[in-house]
């Protein structure tokens, strides 16, 4: 239950369990924005990882990727003070947020979005010193994709969810990922799905309601979610509008969720 600390970046990140260790979770980083955003525009314009995801535009522009990491590291901005303020506060590279207080404050965004392996450690502190970035995580309030798009039920839903104050137990969150091809099939999506919901969200967030969905025949995807203990609540047909520059139509969808730890 912890988050883990870079005494030579100051970064605050999540770190997969052994034998994964060498998968970290971090937040978008300042200096690295086209970086980054070249590397996502080559992950997201192969058909391996477009074709399963709704929300990113394709074709993927370098641009997309800028607005994207710059809109991350606006929105995490507070947060990641907040962080900084605590571990300056507490003689650790580990902290779990409770600094003696009664009751921890909660947050309502998680700051760890990038997937990172890292390269080169330390030999001092064993601290990350470098990594490259192969995939994205998001973990933010739940969009209702079971409700009929474009209907005032789930525009009503949706507003109902967005309006409890952070920590509400009542919050449904949501979860979205991908990998880059090259990291597919080795267990780290699995991981990193419980690295996030144990480390960060149920006790930085107050997490107890999340729900995933997949296009229908996303294997990957389903197994990910069944293996985090999620539980199918329904499959819809023909349901998922697709962008035109994918093939348009509609495609099928099922909504998982979430049974606890
Ligand atoms: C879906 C995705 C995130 C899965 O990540 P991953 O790290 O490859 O998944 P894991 O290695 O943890 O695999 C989990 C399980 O799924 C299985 N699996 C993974 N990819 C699969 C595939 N293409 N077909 C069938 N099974 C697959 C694995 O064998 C494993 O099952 P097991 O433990 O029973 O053997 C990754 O494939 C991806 O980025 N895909 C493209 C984008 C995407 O689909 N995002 C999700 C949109 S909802």
């Amino acid at each position: 239950m912890v988050v883990h600390y870079n005494p030579l970046t100051k970064e605050p990140y999540l770190q997969l369990p052994a034998p994964r260790a060498n998968i970290i979770i971090t937040p978008q980083r300042e200096h690295q924005i086209e970086e980054t955003a070249a590397v996502m525009t080559e992950i997201l314009n192969d058909s391996r990882v477009y074709s399963w995801l709704q929300g990113p535009p394709y074709p993927f522009l370098p641009e997309h990727g800028v607005d994207w990491i710059k809109m991350k590291i606006a929105e995490n901005k507070d947060i990641l003070s907040t962080l900084q303020r605590e571990f300056e506060a507490s003689d650790s590279q580990q902290v779990d947020g409770s600094n003696g207080q009664e009751k921890p404050e909660f947050f309502d965004k998680c700051p760890f979005v990038c997937i990172r392996e890292v390269t080169e450690r330390d030999p001092a502190t064993g601290a990350p010193l470098q990594d490259v970035w192969i995939g994205d995580f998001t973990l933010a309030r739940y969009a209702f994709y079971e409700l009929p798009p474009d209907s005032s039920e789930l525009a009503l839903a949706q507003k109902q969810n967005n309006d409890l104050p952070a920590g509400h137990k009542d919050i449904i969150w949501g979860i979205g990922y991908h990998l880059s091809p090259s990291q597919h099939g080795r267990g780290l999506m699995s991981v990193a799905v419980r690295t996030i919901i144990q480390d960060w969200a149920i006790p930085r967030m107050n997490l107890h309601l999340l729900r995933g969905s997949f296009y229908v025949g996303n294997m990957g995807s389903s197994r990910v979610l069944e293996k985090n203990n999620f539980e199918e609540i329904c499959t819809l047909e023909d349901w998922a509008p697709v962008s035109p520059n994918k093939g348009g139509g509609k495609r099928s969808i099922v909504v998982m969720e979430w049974k606890g730890l």
